[in-house]
């Protein structure tokens, strides 16, 4: 497969930053829930899911709104470039969002999993099983090892990034880390976890023209993974902590409804099985800056738990 040039991979980082730039301060809120509450007003059946792998047909105005970054064929591409540097130089290939943010989300995740009231979840880290959502070159679940967590997974859909996150845990001594190749919105897991991780890959996921569609089929997904009084992590620089708690929100309503459908049918076994995200924390030691009177920082972190 050839690998992206590095003028693709400087329009990908660009479109990139035209999106953390849109996500990333309080000043327009206002639109962008109006865009939230145009994006959760899609339908989000199966039947409305088009592969990435896929010609995709849309208009202007979805092509505008997306970027490279929301297909499989850019992420194909940026690891193949990224396994022939390792192979070349040893490098390890992108740490999104740079190295302060990824060392915070592990270390505040593992105080948040320690302080959290979980009846069925023992406080002993190394017995949490973790899974880090579309995991790139796994250097996330690095750094969890590193803070006691030793039952860890790390899927993404990218053949690549499996093989480089293989290679750098096998070199770096992590040699209990599991990795697969899985697609979170069409997902062969079976297993539910504890803790779910995800840093960056809701904002990738959101980046295809079918972004809106495809971020109502990653809730469902995700609502499968997370175990019984399991906490979610996710870290995004696309939008702010808000629109993410509108979101889950927003979802949350979506399984009450079907919830209300459930009760209506006499079907109780199935209404048992239907918890819903609650807003747990948030880091809040992120460097923030001040426009116009208005505080807003470049990226966030947030934690749910499915209760
Ligand atoms: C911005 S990168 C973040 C990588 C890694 N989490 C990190 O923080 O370094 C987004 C990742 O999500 C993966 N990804 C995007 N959509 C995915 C999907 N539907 N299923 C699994 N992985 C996906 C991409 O291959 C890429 O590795």
């Amino acid at each position: 497969m050839a690998a992206a040039s590095d003028d693709e991979r400087s329009v990908a980082a660009d479109s990139w930053s035209v999106k953390s730039d849109y996500g990333s301060s309080a000043l327009d809120d206002d639109q962008r829930q109006a865009d939230a509450d145009v994006a959760a007003s899609f339908p989000a059946t199966a039947s409305d899911y088009s592969s990435d792998r896929d010609d995709h047909e849309s208009d202007g105005n979805d092509v505008e709104a997306a970027s490279m970054l929301g297909f499989q064929t850019y992420w194909d591409s940026s690891y193949a470039q990224d396994l022939t540097n390792f192979h070349h130089h040893g490098h390890a290939g992108e740490v999104w969002f740079g190295e302060d943010v990824m060392d915070t989300v592990a270390t505040w995740t593992k105080d948040l999993c320690l302080k959290t009231e979980t009846a069925d979840i023992s406080k002993d880290l190394s017995t949490w099983s973790v899974l880090d959502l579309g995991t790139g070159n796994g250097l996330l679940l690095q750094a969890l090892a590193k803070q006691g967590f030793s039952d860890l997974t790390g899927t993404d859909y990218s053949e690549g990034a499996i093989e480089l996150a293989k290679k750098l845990a096998i070199r770096d001594g992590f040699t209990n880390i599991n990795f697969l190749v899985d697609d979170v919105l069409e997902t062969k897991l079976e297993k539910k976890f504890e803790l779910v991780m995800d840093k960056g890959t809701l904002d990738a996921i959101g980046l295809h023209p079918d972004g809106p569609v495809k971020r109502m089929m990653y809730w469902d997904s995700v609502a499968n993974l997370v175990a019984p009084g399991g906490i979610l992590v996710i870290t995004s620089c696309n939008n702010t902590r808000d629109e993410l708690l509108r979101e889950v929100e927003k979802f949350n309503q979506k399984l009450l409804g079907i919830k209300c459908l459930d009760q209506e049918a006499g079907n109780e076994t199935n209404n048992k099985e239907k918890l819903a995200f609650r807003y747990l924390d948030h880091v809040r030691t992120y460097p923030t800056f001040r426009f116009g009177g208005v505080e807003g920082s470049r990226v966030c972190t947030v934690a749910f738990s499915l209760l």
